[in-house]
């Protein structure tokens, strides 16, 4: 689903980056994982029901942002003076509204499929189904109103967090060309240009790992955690602190902390966590950007994948150049005051494409070409070549047509899946999509380097 999402992602880019578009990256980015999460969730999202949703989330994100006078003067909750209580409630019935329809209809779909599960409320519901059924405690009873509370904080949690630290990861990655390079390096030594980033390579990406964390230590995206309460009276640091405190812990300020960082706190330097064990779990109080504890983030791990997965492939598949001739140093880095402190300006960029030309966008693999050549003796070989080797010139459609045919070759190495066979015949459709002639000498020449440059590479 995710590659999925990505691939299509990629493939729009590709489009912008051949039309010399500028891209609207925090747009896209949001997209995406907006795309991503509601898949997870509900399967396809009817797009109306996703507008609504984009809406809610947007106004909940800046009420719970928003500056509450009742948090330092108590008693004047009741009176509500800024409308946030009333504003949240409309909300909240306005969210009940639609998932409770988006749960009825699962229900009618996983009668019609026969409990075929498929999404995240599809799997709640048969655990709701399940624990009825075998008549659970009641204190492990799931109803439908913990799902649609479930699945808001999911929805909460996830998008604008995943979103803006990719966001601004990128942004960091454009303002230092020096770690841009060194990350691209990394992505073509692991994974290599002929295709794209898989989830099972995140593991092997070892300087992606310090990018991630670093970009995290700048730009939390929870800079405030959320707010605690604590659940009995203690003295820290000789301050008295009584049970029933609100408590704000400034995760943001931590992660620029000169005392704990040294001196160049304020640089983005991926190199500063080499060597080092401090990890993301919150055991290590000097970096925790989900949070610490029990209550900490529990959507880490996907947390984790989405972004690693969304920033190599973007980082892996385009070369970015900012737009209008702007400098590295000129990029606005301002943010914006809210939960998750986005950029205060969308980020734009132009793409290049600078995987090998034909890399398969739901495959993710190079794209070959079949070709022919003409033996001596009047046979014709077919055969694959990797787009690989046109576009790095190995090949070259320009050969001399005067170029001596090659031997027939008297066994295809086994090792060789590409190498010429000798009686294989070819469809009239697959040659012509090389837009290559089929019997011309120009494939005689072609096909020798083929064959040299994959005994080469094997
Ligand atoms: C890079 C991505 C993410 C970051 C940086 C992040 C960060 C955080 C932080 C800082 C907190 C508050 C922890 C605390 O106060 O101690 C939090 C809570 C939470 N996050 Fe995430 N998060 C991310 C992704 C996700 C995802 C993908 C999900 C859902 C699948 C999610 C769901 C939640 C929920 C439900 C809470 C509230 C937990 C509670 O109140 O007990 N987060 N997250």
């Amino acid at each position: 689903m995710r590659k999925e999402e990505l691939g299509v992602l990629v493939q729009s880019l590709k489009q912008m980056a051949a039309a010399r578009e500028v891209v609207n990256i925090s747009k896209k980015v949001g997209e995406l994982i907006e795309d991503m999460t509601h898949r997870m969730l509900f399967g396809r999202c009817k797009d109306y029901q996703r507008a609504d949703l984009k809406a809610l989330v947007q106004e909940t994100l800046i009420l719970v942002g928003a500056f509450n006078i009742a948090d330092y003067v108590p008693f004047l909750g009741a009176l509500d003076l800024q409308g946030l209580k009333r504003r949240m409630k409309a909300i909240s019935g306005a969210v009940d509204h639609i998932l409770e329809k988006v749960i009825d209809e699962h229900k009618q779909d996983a009668s019609e499929n026969q409990g075929n599960h498929k999404d995240f409320v599809d799997v709640m519901l048969s655990l709701m189904n399940e624990m009825k059924n075998f008549h659970q405690e009641p204190s492990y009873l799931i109803e439908q109103e913990n799902i649609k509370g479930i699945v808001w904080d999911i929805i909460i949690g996830a998008i604008d967090t995943s979103a803006t630290t990719i966001e601004w990861l990128l942004s960091e990655l454009f303002r230092h060309p020096r770690v841009m390079r060194q990350l691209q390096e990394e992505l073509e030594n692991v994974i290599g240009m002929e295709r794209m980033v898989e989830e099972v390579d995140l593991a092997n990406l070892v300087y992606l790992d310090m990018v991630l964390k670093e970009g995290l230590r700048l730009h939390p995206a929870g800079p405030l955690l959320l707010p605690h309460e604590s659940i009995e009276d203690i003295t820290l640091n000789g301050y008295y602190i009584p049970k029933k405190s609100r408590i704000i812990i400034n995760a943001w300020a931590i992660g620029r902390d000169p005392n704990i960082w040294s001196n160049n706190v304020e640089d983005f330097f991926p190199e500063r966590f080499i060597g080092s064990n401090i990890d993301f779990q919150g055991k290590d109080f000097q970096f925790i950007p989900f949070g610490s504890g029990r209550r900490k983030c529990p959507g880490m791990q996907l947390g984790l994948i989405n972004v690693r997965l969304v920033l190599a492939q973007l980082v892996h598949c385009f070369d970015w150049k900012l737009p209008n001739g702007m400098l590295p140093s000129e990029l606005d880095m301002s943010e914006e005051f809210g939960l998750a402190l986005p950029r205060a300006t969308h980020l734009h960029a132009l793409p290049t494409y600078r995987l090998l030309p034909k890399v398969n966008m739901t495959t993710g693999l190079v794209n070959t070409t079949v070709n022919s050549t003409v033996y001596s003796d009047g046979q014709l070989a077919v055969y694959e070549i990797p787009q690989i080797l046109l576009s790095q010139g190995i090949l070259s459609p320009q050969a001399p047509a005067s170029a001596p045919l090659p031997p027939k070759p008297k066994k295809a190495s086994p090792l060789n899946s590409h190498a010429p066979s000798t009686s294989t015949t070819v469809s009239v459709d697959s040659c012509e999509a090389t837009g290559l002639p089929h019997y011309a000498p120009i494939m005689v020449s072609i096909g020798v380097a083929v064959v040299a440059a994959l005994s080469l590479c094997i």
